[in-house]
C-alpha cells in the first residue's frame, strides 16, 4: 500500500469510491456514513473535487489517498472549518476506504498521515461518527480521538434513528505570524 498526497488525476477513482456508497447503503442500511439525499451527478462531483483540490493548494485542506495495485482505494481529508474566523483552528475529518479494501489497516494509515500533516496547521481535529459504526469509532480512538458528546437520534435513515457521536483530537497550538 502507498499513502500519498492527493493529486489532480485522482478524480475518477475517488468519485467512483464515493458513488459506490449509494449502492452499498441499499444492501447495508447500517452503513456508518451519511450521504446526500440524492446521488450526486458526475458534474456535481467534478465541482466538489475542484473545490477540494483548490483548498489543498491553498493550504486549507489536508488530503491523503491510499493506492493499492495502482488504484486509489481510500481518501482522508481534514478541511478547515468555515466560515467563521473563530473556528479556523479546527480541521474537520472525512475518511472513506472502498469496500473490498477495508479491514487491512488502510483507514488507519490514511488518518495517521492526515493527523501528522495537520500538525502546525490545525489546533484541533474533529469528526462525527454514527455511534453504531464500531469499527470507525475504534479506529479513531486508537489514533487518539476522544468522544466529547453524543447527539441522541442525530441520524435518521429509513425511519430508524441512530445516535451521532462527536470526537476531537487536540494537536496543540499553531504558531501565529
Ligand atoms: C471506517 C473505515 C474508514 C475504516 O477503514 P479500514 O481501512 O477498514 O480500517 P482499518 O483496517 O485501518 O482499521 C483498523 C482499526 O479499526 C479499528 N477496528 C477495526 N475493526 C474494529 C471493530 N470491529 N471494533 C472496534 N474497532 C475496530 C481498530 O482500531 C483497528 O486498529 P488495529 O488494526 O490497530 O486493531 C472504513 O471501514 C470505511 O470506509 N467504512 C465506510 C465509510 C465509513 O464508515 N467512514 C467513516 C465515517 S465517520
Amino acid at each position: 500500500m502507498i499513502v500519498r498526497d492527493l493529486e489532480w488525476g485522482d478524480f475518477t477513482p475517488i468519485v467512483e469510491n464515493f458513488l459506490a456508497l449509494y449502492d452499498e447503503v441499499v444492501e447495508n442500511p447500517d452503513l456508518g456514513i451519511s450521504l446526500f439525499p440524492k446521488r450526486p451527478s458526475w458534474g456535481e462531483e467534478a465541482e466538489w473535487f475542484a473545490g477540494l483540490y483548490r483548498r489543498v493548494l491553498e493550504g486549507s485542506t489536508v488530503a491523503a489517498v491510499a493506492v493499492e495495485e495502482g488504484r486509489v482505494v481510500g481518501l482522508c481529508t481534514a478541511d478547515r472549518r468555515k466560515p467563521a474566523r473563530e473556528t479556523e483552528h479546527i480541521g474537520v475529518v472525512g475518511l472513506l476506504v472502498a469496500q473490498p479494501w477495508r479491514g487491512r489497516g488502510i483507514g488507519k494509515s490514511l488518518l495517521g498521515r492526515v493527523i501528522e500533516r495537520s500538525r502546525g496547521r490545525f489546533e484541533i481535529l474533529e469528526l462525527s461518527v454514527f455511534h453504531s459504526n464500531t469499527k470507525a469509532r475504534g479506529l479513531y480512538q486508537s489514533l487518539g480521538f476522544r468522544p466529547w458528546g453524543l447527539f441522541p437520534g442525530g441520524i435518521l435513515r429509513d425511519g430508524r434513528r441512530t445516535d451521532l457521536e462527536y470526537m476531537s483530537l487536540e494537536l496543540g497550538p499553531v504558531p501565529r505570524p
